[in-house]
């Protein structure tokens, strides 16, 4: 933000940042993306992103983002694993909520769920509500490995992980869908 206080004064034709592209148009529409994305601007939107081995964290994402569409608030549906890392995080920057599905493998999260969250905590995005669900079989832990990488991140976390065992019946789907309704009452609310 230091920089982007400094830029302003200055005539800039070319803009070259150490860790990207060279930018030679759009000038002030790229400094503007910068300091929302520096200061933490973000919109009514929340960003659902989760891996699965054999399908019942799909289902569970599936009924978290249908709640939260439900009360009127954008959700974007990513894979990992079909997704790179570099496309969720752009989903992220101007998303309100970061809700984040695991299943457990070998008592903690998917490997490619750890890739995520390793990521966002050297990113450490301000201001943002995080939330946390997963199927298990027995003892569970991928949850609770995510909400404590989603901790250091510097997310919020004001709701309770949801975790179902094994298979979403419809219980556990209803739990879901109130899972995103509450997550949307949340990216409204604040
Ligand atoms: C390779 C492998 C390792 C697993 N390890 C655990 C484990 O350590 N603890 C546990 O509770 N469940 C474990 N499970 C069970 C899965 O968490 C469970 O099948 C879950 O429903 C998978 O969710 P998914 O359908 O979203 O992939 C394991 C499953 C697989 C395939």
């Amino acid at each position: 933000m230091k920089t982007l206080e400094k830029a302003s004064q200055l005539d800039i034709q070319i803009l070259a940042t150490s860790h990207g592209v060279i930018w030679r148009r759009n000038l002030p529409k790229i400094l503007k993306a910068y300091s929302d994305w520096g200061s933490g601007v973000t919109r009514e939107k929340a960003v659902v992103v989760y891996d699965s081995m054999w399908g019942s964290t799909t289902t569970m994402a599936e009924h978290i983002a249908a709640g939260i569409a439900s009360q009127g608030v954008e959700v974007e549906v990513l894979k990992l694993g079909e997704t790179d890392r570099s496309w969720v995080i752009k989903e992220v920057l101007d998303a309100r909520a970061v809700v984040v599905g695991t299943p457990t493998i070998n008592n903690t999260m998917f490997p490619t769920v750890a890739d995520l969250v390793f990521y966002l905590k050297g990113l450490r995005p301000k201001g943002r509500i995080g939330a946390v669900f997963g199927s298990y079989g027995w003892a569970g832990g991928g949850t609770k490995a995510v909400r404590e990488q989603l901790q250091a991140a510097g997310l919020e976390l004001p709701l309770d992980d949801l975790q179902v065992n094994y298979v979403p019946h419809e219980a556990e789907k209803e739990k879901c869908l109130d899972m995103g309704r509450r997550i949307a009452e949340l990216v409204k609310g604040s």
